[in-house]
């Protein structure tokens, strides 16, 4: 079953491993990868038996993706540190110590809601990983926040700062998460912000690259790509949050966006 726009945006209902291995190497300018956390949320979580086990199934797809990226491509992988597991952090040192990748930085994104306790400090914060093909060749337009910068300072070279918006940095605290009542909510338990999917398409693609979105979930990712003009294939594996993007994301591009002449849907 897929979703499919007249461009040939396609959201695929199938396991990432059977759609990526038919796919030419080299072929993809951006992947976002916003896999199973393990043991942190969602049924999805809960599947493999330890972490090794689940560390082989990240070696798997990863080296996949590796495969399909070009060269100048650009790998995002978000996790989370949880209270117990600290899974992600073996994540970051398997890609390191194995060469899987480069990574050019750790970001944090820091939510306004949080999972609190009494006996600890308040579990808000998501991660993700930069990571590349080669260190020095890859796409980084320079992000800004919405916010104007107090800074009166000149720049390096003597003279005033071109931009006046303060530059994002690798903790980020200015997009708020999906809420109960923002429009990309749905059934998904770990639905991302549309808005943090636009600051990571636009900061590491440009219009017309070829985006991959192996964990498609509710579809934000997939959403966000369509509307800025990358060209964009999603796979997701359950029947279920497939028909929430369905439903629930291409409700809101066709509000939105106005792409309802463009939507085609085949089963
Ligand atoms: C963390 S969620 C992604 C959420 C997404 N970023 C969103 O905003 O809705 C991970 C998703 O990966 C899906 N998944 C797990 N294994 C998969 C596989 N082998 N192929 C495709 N999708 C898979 C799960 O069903 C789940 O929806």
């Amino acid at each position: 079953m897929i979703i499919e726009n007249k461009k040939g945006d396609k959201y695929l209902l199938c396991d990432f491993f059977s759609y990526i291995k038919d796919q030419p190497s080299e072929s993809v300018d951006l992947i976002i990868a916003d896999p199973p956390y393990f043991k942190i949320k969602g049924d999805f979580d809960f599947v493999w038996k330890d972490h090794n086990e689940y560390l082989d199934f990240c070696r798997k797809w990863l080296l996949e993706c590796k495969r399909v990226l070009k060269n100048t491509g650009t790998l995002i992988l978000w996790g989370s540190v949880g209270e117990r597991q600290i899974t992600f952090a073996r994540l970051a040192i398997m890609i390191e110590d194995e060469n899987i990748f480069y990574r050019r930085n750790w970001i944090t994104q820091a939510n306004t809601r949080g999972i609190g306790v009494k006996t600890n400090y308040m579990s808000a914060r998501e991660d993700f990983l930069f990571l590349v093909k080669d260190e020095n060749n890859f796409t980084f337009n320079v992000p800004y926040k919405e916010e104007e910068s107090t800074r009166k300072d000149l720049g390096k070279n003597g003279k005033p700062r071109k931009n006046k918006y303060k530059r994002v940095s690798n903790v980020w605290s200015d997009i708020t998460e999906a809420s109960q009542s923002s429009l990309e909510r749905s059934n998904h338990p770990t639905i991302k912000a549309i808005k943090l999917c636009d600051r990571l398409i636009q900061t590491h693609s440009n219009e017309g690259d070829n985006i991959l979105i192996p964990f498609g979930g509710s579809g934000s990712e997939f959403i966000s790509s369509v509307k800025l003009n990358r060209n964009v294939v999603a796979t997701e594996i359950s029947p279920e949050y497939f028909n929430d993007a369905r439903e629930k994301k291409i409700k809101f591009l066709n509000n939105i966006y106005k792409l309802e002449k463009e939507k085609k849907i085949i089963e």
